[in-house]
Order: structure tokens, then sequence, then C-alpha cells
């Protein structure tokens, strides 16, 4: 059925900006009535983040819709737009499971990541061709993430707390093949936690990476110290390290007391 006129229009309105090029604009001047194509009288759009399709007359380029826009699901239908490179439209059967009216989006057709010139891992070739659409001459790498030897993106941070509060450092790694991470207090040579009972190392892997959680749990004055996050896999390793300082929790209370 029909949308109400109004809606019609406020969508139209929206659809015309999202594909607003210089090839289409001329296409909605001149209604269905296509006419003749006279190429020459195209304008060649520039730099379009997933390429160019043909306009609703199939006769000048214009800039097609980029991953995650709203597109026609029927290539005949040109009210949105037609999906760029590597894209097609899809609806979501998410969303109507949710009970909202379904809209076709342009998804990438290969899920299968990326790695760009600049040693960056883009999700898919989608991403990479939006991150390189001013820079058409560029190429990728190759596919499948960048191996590198481990970044770490996230260091741990300074921290201080009282006698018997509980303390947390984090560690973000980023890095392919999966780097290990291991914590170390600086002057042992034991990994955390080792045996002790109220430090506990938590993390997991991301996807082109690892984080991890040093927790300690009822600070004694003796952890005060530097703690190191060390990181490595075959291409090299790394470390960044954080200050823990622990304050006497009665002292401070006479302190304010006095103060
Ligand atoms: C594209 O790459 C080729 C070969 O690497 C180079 O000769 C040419 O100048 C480049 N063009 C632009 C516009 O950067
Ligand atoms: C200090 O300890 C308390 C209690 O354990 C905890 O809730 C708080 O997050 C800690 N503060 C910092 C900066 O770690």
């Amino acid at each position: 059925h029909a949308p109400p006129p109004l809606t019609r229009g406020v969508v139209l309105a929206s659809g015309a900006l999202l594909v607003s090029s210089p090839g289409s604009i001329w296409g909605m001047v001149e209604g269905d009535d296509c006419g003749k194509c006279e190429l020459a009288l195209c304008s060649e759009p520039k730099d379009c983040p997933a390429g160019t399709v043909l306009d609703r007359c199939g006769c000048c380029p214009e800039c097609g819709n980029v991953e995650g826009q709203i597109c026609d699901l029927d290539q005949g239908n040109h009210f949105y737009g037609q999906c760029g490179d590597n894209l097609e439209c899809r609806l979501d059967a998410d969303e109507a499971r949710f009970g909202e009216v379904p809209e076709p989006q342009c998804v990438c057709k290969s899920q299968e990541s990326i790695c760009g010139p600049e040693g960056k891992t883009y999700e898919n070739i989608c991403q990479f061709n939006k991150a390189y659409a001013t820079k058409r001459n560029i190429s990728m790498k190759h596919k499948g993430p960048c191996e590198s030897a481990p970044v770490i993106s996230v260091p741990p941070q300074d921290v201080q707390n009282f006698t018997g509060n509980d303390v947390i450092f984090g560690c973000e790694v980023s890095a392919y093949p999966m780097p290990h991470l291991e914590w170390k207090k600086k002057g042992s040579k034991m990994f955390l936690p080792g045996d002790d009972a109220h430090i506990s190392a938590r993390g997991g892997p991301q996807k082109y990476g690892v984080t991890g959680w040093l927790q300690i749990q009822g600070l004694k004055k003796s952890d005060e110290g530097i703690y190191i996050c060390h990181t490595k896999n075959k291409y090299g390793a790394t470390y960044a390290s954080a200050r823990l300082k622990v304050i006497d929790g009665i002292l401070c209370f006479v302190f304010f007391i006095w103060m």
C-alpha cells in the first residue's frame, strides 16, 4: 500500500539529499521522462566513497549509496538510490522481529577484513574504499588483517587508593596474530597473579588484539609499586607501566581531622 502523501513528500526530500549529485538532480528535474541520454551533459561526480552507479535514467553516473545507507531493494526503483561498489541492498530481518518497519540498507557483500597500505586493518572492502575514496590510486596491501607487532592502544593508568580498597589496571593491545599479554610488578621476576590470592588477572581476545585487566583487592602498603603490562607476538614485544600508590587509610583520616 502507498504511504500517506505527507510522509512520502518528506521521505522523497531526504532521499534526494542522500543521492544529491549533479546527475540525479538533472534526472529529477526531468521527471520520469528521461529523454535521450546525452553523456556530454553529465557531470562526473567526484570522490564517491562507494564508487558510481547510473542515475534513474540509466544515463549519468552518480555516487552510489554507502554502507548503512537506505536503498532501493528493487533495481528498477530509483527512490533512495542504488548501492555502490561491493555493496548490496538488503532488508534487516532483525528489525522486523522487533516490531520496527524494516528499511533496506546497503550491506557490504564481503566481510573479509583488509590490510591498508599504512598498516591499518579495515573491517571490509567497503570500509577500506570509503577511507580511500579521495585516493583511488592507492591499493590495499593484502586481504585479511595487517600483521604487526603489538601496539598498546590503551596503557594502564597510575592509580592510588586506600589500604583495604581495590584497584584495577587495564591494558589494551592491538596486534595480529593474537599477542600474549602478561603482568609483572617491577623488581619481581614473577608473572602476576602468581599464587597471591588478592591479585587476579583477567582478559580476553578482541578481534585484532587483546585486552587484559589486573585487579588487586584489599590493598596492602606492600602492593605499592610499578605494574607492567608485557605483550608480544612473533613480530615483536612491547610494554607499558603504571604506578600504584597505596595511602594508609588511618593516617589519612587523622590528617583530615587535623585540618
Ligand atoms: C597513480 O599511480 C601511478 C603508479 O603508481 C602513478 O604513476 C600515477 O602518477 C598515480 N596517479 C595519481 C593521480 O596519483
Ligand atoms: C578505590 O577503592 C574503592 C573501593 O574498593 C573502589 O570502588 C574505587 O574504584 C577505587 N578507586 C580507584 C581510583 O581505583
